[in-house]
C-alpha cells in the first residue's frame, strides 16, 4: 500500500505536466489540496493580464447582505495575488471590506472619512494589507456613517471622491498606480453610494441567487441613469455577479437564468457558490483565498476575478471623456440629490426635465 501523502504529492505533480492527462483523485481531500495548490502557484506564474486602461470599478446594490463586500474583498484579493496592483476603498460606514483585509478601522484610524469630510489625500489614508503586497485599502471607521449628513452643505459633494481618486492617480509613481480600484457601497442609495457612483467608470451588481433578487434593481439602474445623465456621463453596469448561489435548490438556477436572460453578456459565466469558508474568513481578518485557498469559495473568485480580468484587457486605453466630470457642475436650482437620495418623485421629474410646471 502507498503512503497518501506520497500518492498526493505524485498526483499533484503529474496534474501538473504540460499537456498529461487530468489525473483523478480519489478523496475531497486530496481534490481541495490540488485546488488550494492551484489557487496559490498558478498566481506567481499566470498573472492576470493588465487591463487597457485603470478602471475604476463601484460595487453597487442598495439591498444588504448580497455579497458586495464579500465580493470586493476577494476579488481585490484575487486581482492582487495574480499580479494586478489593486486599491480597495471602503466606502461602507460598518467597515466591513477593512475588516476582511486586516486593515485597523477604529475610531481616530485616518480613513475614507477624513478624505471625504476633511481633505486628506488618498495616499495618506490608504493602508497596506498582509493578503499581498499590491493590495492596498482604504479603510473606513463609523464616523462615515456621519458622512452622509456632514457632505450635504459641502461644495461638489458628489464628487468628492472622484477628485481624491483622479488626484491619487495623478500623484503616485507610475509603477504603483493601481490597476483595479474597487469601491464598497453601504447598502443604501444615499450620498456615499452617490459619489461612488460619481468617481466609478463602471458598475459592479453582485446578486444574491435568492427569491427577491431583482426586486428594488429598478431603483439602481434608474439611479445609475440619473448619474449617467447629471453628473458621470462615463459610468455604466459593465458587471453582474451571481453570489451564493445554492445548487441543490431549483430557485437559485431559476434566478440566475432569469439575471442571463434580463443583463445577458453582462454576467459573468463565474457564479459564486454558497460556502461555509466565505463567510468564516472576515472573523479572521481575511479573504477567503488566504483563508482557505482550496475551498470552492476561494476558487469561485478566482475564476470570476479572471474573467473580470480577461475582459478588462481589451479595453480601449482611451478613458473615459474627462472634461465632461472634471468641470464641477453648476449649482443647480433644485439639488439632485434630492432626487437621488429621497427617490422623491417630483425631484426626479425635476431633475431629468420631465416636469410640466
Ligand atoms: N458565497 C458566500 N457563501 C456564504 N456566505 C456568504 C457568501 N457571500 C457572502 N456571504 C455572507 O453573507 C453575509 C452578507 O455578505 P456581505 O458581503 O457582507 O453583503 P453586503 O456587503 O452586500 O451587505 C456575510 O455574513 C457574508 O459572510
Ligand atoms: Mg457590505
Amino acid at each position: 500500500m502507498t503512503d497518501p501523502g506520497e500518492r498526493l504529492r505524485n498526483s499533484l505533480t503529474a496534474d501538473s505536466a504540460p499537456g498529461g492527462p487530468p489525473v483523478e483523485f480519489d478523496s475531497p481531500i486530496a481534490m481541495e489540496a490540488m485546488r488550494a495548490t492551484r489557487v496559490l502557484h498558478a498566481a506567481h506564474q499566470e498573472p492576470f493580464p493588465v487591463p487597457g486602461r485603470i478602471r475604476v470599478i463601484t460595487v453597487a446594490n442598495q439591498k444588504g447582505g448580497v455579497g458586495k463586500t464579500t465580493s470586493t474583498v476577494n476579488l481585490g484579493v484575487a486581482l492582487a495575488m495574480y499580479g494586478l496592483r489593486t486599491l480597495v476603498i471602503d466606502l461602507d460606514p460598518q467597515g466591513n471590506t477593512s475588516t476582511a483585509l486586516g486593515v485597523e478601522h477604529t475610531v481616530g484610524t485616518p480613513s475614507i472619512y477624513d478624505t471625504l469630510v476633511g481633505d486628506s489625500p488618498l495616499v495618506e489614508v490608504a493602508a497596506p494589507t498582509t493578503a499581498s503586497p499590491l493590495l492596498r485599502c482604504v479603510p473606513a471607521t463609523i464616523d462615515l456613517a456621519g458622512a452622509e449628513i456632514e457632505l450635504v452643505s459641502m461644495v461638489a459633494r458628489e464628487h468628492r471622491l472622484r477628485r481624491a481618486i483622479e488626484t491619487y492617480l495623478s500623484e503616485v509613481p507610475a509603477d504603483e498606480r493601481p490597476h483595479y480600484v474597487l469601491i464598497d457601497c453601504p447598502p443604501s442609495l444615499g450620498l456615499l453610494t452617490l459619489n461612488a457612483l460619481v468617481a466609478g467608470d463602471e458598475v459592479l451588481i453582485p446578486i444574491q441567487c435568492e427569491y427577491y433578487a431583482l426586486e428594488g434593481l429598478g431603483q439602481l439602474l434608474s439611479n445609475i441613469d440619473l448619474v449617467r445623465a447629471h453628473l458621470n456621463p462615463g459610468i455604466s453596469v459593465s458587471t453582474i455577479l451571481l453570489t451564493m448561489y445554492d445548487g441543490r435548490t431549483k430557485l437559485a438556477d431559476q434566478v440566475a437564468d432569469e439575471v442571463r436572460n434580463h443583463f445577458g453578456e453582462l454576467v459573468l459565466s463565474a457564479v459564486i457558490p454558497r460556502n461555509v469558508r466565505v463567510s468564516e474568513a472576515p472573523g479572521y481578518g481575511q479573504s477567503v483565498l488566504t483563508y482557505d485557498p482550496g475551498s470552492r469559495g476561494a476558487t469561485s473568485y478566482v475564476e470570476a476575478a479572471k474573467e473580470l480580468a480577461e475582459r478588462g484587457a481589451h479595453l480601449s486605453p482611451a478613458a473615459p471623456p474627462p472634461q465632461a466630470v472634471a468641470a464641477p457642475p453648476p449649482p443647480p436650482a433644485t439639488p439632485p440629490l434630492a432626487a437621488l437620495v429621497l427617490g422623491e418623485p417630483a425631484a426626479i421629474q425635476r431633475l431629468t426635465g420631465r416636469h410640466s410646471s
